[in-house]
């Protein structure tokens, strides 16, 4: 440490194993102050150590405070490092970081957005004589790698809300990993269930790695005395770290040339030399480690990356001991093996908990499927969270197009002025209603509405007899569409827009979002789309009074104030109510999931524009990303490389909509030709805010090699 100011640090939790953090940092003087559910328990600790009290709520609101170092019941972790890095503060978090590895790599991929250290408490890492040891492996004094034993035992605290693993393995599995460092590529373990049926007390773990060492880990609760021991054979010598020792006892180590004679090991009995380590608390300078990281000193030791290796671990343990043999799976790293989805809905899932399952017994408990109370809930939040006046949720994006075009009594005719590079939906409705869809060009960078095509086929529908009336330009793959000169153009021409936003919902054009763009905006939450249900839906949004309540008529078979007297034609066009129940729970976390979606997209771009095209957003909007879609003369031999690999990929479209067999007789523009070329090199890659970092390092690898 120098003699800088060390970062202002809050704990939360300060209990049976907070109150070392609280001792460690007020030492240190970084102490800010203490959080704690029992406030009596909080209130001793911060007059011991002469800091306020506040609650967790105080600490993330208070910019005085750097820095939280969080010592609460594992199973809230992840929930509060999650508020921390919102509140755009440093973490240090007691292991283990989650629950599951999905919800660690959210949070790693958090900190590195918001540029907030992410440190986890793996505290034998820290621990002088374990520090030794690694420096002794990597001078070669123990010669290669072959095995490490790990046994740690006691009869303690019998827990209840997490097994052996997640409370002994984290330590051993940090330390094995970072000796080796690499990751296993196979693991199987075993339980033991003798106090509870539930939560084994008892686990021996066994890994192999690429490299050909071998680690065996034996951890348990039942058993008379503390052990702590960690055996590092090489083949040219043994060490133990044995923690339960005297400091001048902690490291031993093993050379003997009758022990190792050719690189085998042979049955005599070494003497053991004692390693000098000098004694310090580990958790001092695993706490000092952390103020170095947070003053930009040295790379954090145990950072997030390290903790999803660890809960790798532990995930795959836990599932071999319940017989679901999944390592591979968990593991990205074995691509013939993984089951990577261009959309990954579990991942969400998983990160909901139990809330969309509690949602739906809601309303099976209520019985209003149809036009619920969940449904007004959802179009209030819908309309706080886009601003828009009104939101008309609806059956699904295509639903939502047709009553919009049904608000302004389209019809034969009319002349509607759709892009051709899109989804089939957008034109499918126009003809539907005997109306006239008329073929637009999009720009080569970013798939959108060509102004100057659109020119040109309102040129064209004339020349073809046809009455211009609207245009419904598409926010493809995320990004709105230029509406500046889109609505001004409409003006000067009196025709009307449809904002197609299936794509963009969360996308801002300006600063305002989609939604606002334009007098009439669709969206679909179809599932695949970036806010989506579990079955189709869809939404309509308009500040517009009058607009409003024909759509919300049009959506109920066109019924008027008296439900018996249909005053326009409509469609049963209504959400289910569980859909919007659901929809509820996954906007909670939307505004998140843009953020890792934009970061996903990031990192794509990173890796891959010296390689393919790669899509571009204009200045003044954001994208929600709803494909991540390259461009390449190569595309097949990518998506067939990559397929080999066992990572889908998508054409979105390989077909233009003037192309296809329904629609060529309808007019377009006079030139398509940017449709044409972007149908033939398109590709769209896995894309998700869930989407590990390794998995997509694997793909850009890949396609690297395919080119
Ligand atoms: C641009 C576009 N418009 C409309 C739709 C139709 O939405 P839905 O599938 O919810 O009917 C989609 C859906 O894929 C789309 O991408």
């Amino acid at each position: 440490m120098t003699e800088q100011t060390p970062a202002r640090v809050a704990v939360v939790g300060c209990g049976y194993w907070g109150r070392n953090l609280v001792r460690n940092f007020s030492d240190l003087g970084a102490l800010a102050a203490v959080c704690d559910s029992d406030r009596e328990l909080a209130r001793q600790s911060g007059g011991q150590y002469n800091v306020r009290t506040c609650t967790f709520e105080e600490v993330i609101r208070d910019a005085n405070i750097d820095a939280v170092a969080v010592a609460t019941p594992v199973e809230t972790h992840s929930e509060i490092v999650r508020k921390v890095l919102l509140a755009g503060k440093h973490v240090f978090v007691e292991k283990p970081l989650a629950m599951d590895v999905g919800a660690a790599e959210d949070l790693n991929r958090l900190s590195k957005n918001q540029a907030r250290v992410l440190m986890v408490g793996h505290v034998l890492q820290y621990h002088p004589a374990f520090i030794r040891l690694k420096e002794l492996v990597a001078q070669g004094e123990l010669g290669r790698l072959r095995n490490i034993y790990a046994h740690r035992s006691n009869l303690g605290k019998v827990r209840r809300e997490e097994n052996i693993l997640w409370s002994f393995v984290p330590h051993d599995a940090s330390m094995i990993l970072s000796l080796v460092g690499d990751e296993p590529d196979r693991i199987s373990a075993v339980g033991g269930f003798f106090l509870h049926s539930r939560y084994a007390d008892v686990a021996a773990i066994y890994l192999s790695f690429p490299g050909g060492e071998n680690a065996h880990v034996f951890v348990s609760w039942l058993h008379p005395y503390k052990v702590q021991e960690l055996v590092v054979v090489g083949d040219e010598g043994m060490a133990i770290f044995n923690d339960t020792q005297e400091w001048d006892r902690k490291l031993l180590i093993y050379k003997d040339d009758l022990l190792c004679k050719n690189g085998l090991h042979g049955p005599g009995k070494a003497e053991a030399e004692a390693v000098t380590v000098t004694p310090v608390e580990p958790l001092r300078q695993e706490l000092e480690h952390f103020l170095d990281c947070i003053a930009g000193r040295t790379g954090c030791r145990t950072d997030g990356r390290e903790a999803i290796r660890v809960l790798k671990v532990l995930q795959a343990s836990e599932q071999e001991i319940r017989g679901n043999h999944s390592y591979q799976a968990i593991n990205n790293a074995n691509p013939a093996l993984n089951k990577t989805a261009i959309v990954d809905l579990r991942a969400q899932q998983q990160r909901l908990g139990g809330k969309i399952p509690q949602a739906i017994q809601k309303i099976l408990d209520h019985g209003q499927y149809i036009m619920g109370p969940e449904v007004r809930e959802l179009e209030e939040r819908l309309s706080d969270f886009t601003g828009a006046g009104h939101v008309i949720t609806c059956a699904s994006g295509t639903d939502a197009l047709l009553m919009a075009l049904m608000t302004h009594d389209t019809g034969p005719g009319d002349a509607i002025f759709v892009p051709s590079f899109t989804f089939v939906a957008t034109a499918e409705v126009v003809a539907l209603l005997g109306a006239t869809p008329v073929f637009v060009d999009v720009d080569a960078d970013c798939f959108l509405l060509d102004m100057a095509s659109l020119k040109a086929a309102v040129s064209e529908s004339v020349r073809h007899g046809l009455r211009p009336r609207g245009i419904i330009p598409v926010d493809l793959f995320g990004q709105p569409a230029d509406y500046s000169g889109i609505n001004r153009f409409a003006e000067e021409r009196g025709l009307f827009v449809i904002c197609d936003g299936a794509q963009s919902f969360g996308a801002e054009l300006d600063g305002n979002k989609v939604g606002t763009l334009g007098e009439l905006t669709t969206t679909s939450f179809f599932p695949a789309k970036p806010l989506g249900c579990y079955g189709d839906g869809g939404a309509v949004f308009t500040d517009d009074d009058e607009i409003a309540d024909k759509l919300k008529s049009t959506r109920a078979h066109g019924k008027g104030a008296n439900q018996h007297d249909a005053v326009n034609i409509g469609i049963n066009g209504r959400l289910d109510t569980i859909q919007a129940a659901i929809l509820i729970e996954k906007l909670s976390v939307f505004p998140e999931e843009i953020i890792l979606r934009k970061q996903v997209a990031q990192s794509y771009t990173s890796m891959l524009e010296n390689l393919v095209d790669v899509p571009v957003v204009r200045e003044g909007r954001t994208s929600v990303w709803a494909q991540y879609t390259v461009k390449s003369n190569e595309r097949d031999a990518i998506s067939e490389e990559l397929k080999k690999n066992g990572f889908p990929t998508a054409l979105h479209y390989p077909i233009p909509l003037h192309r296809q067999t329904a629609y060529r007789g309808y007019p377009s523009a006079p030139d398509l030709s940017v449709s044409e070329r972007l149908a033939a090199t398109v590709l769209s890659l896995p894309m998700h805010p869930y989407l590990e970092e390794g998995t997509q390092n694997r793909i850009c690898d890949i396609i690297r090699q395919a080119l």
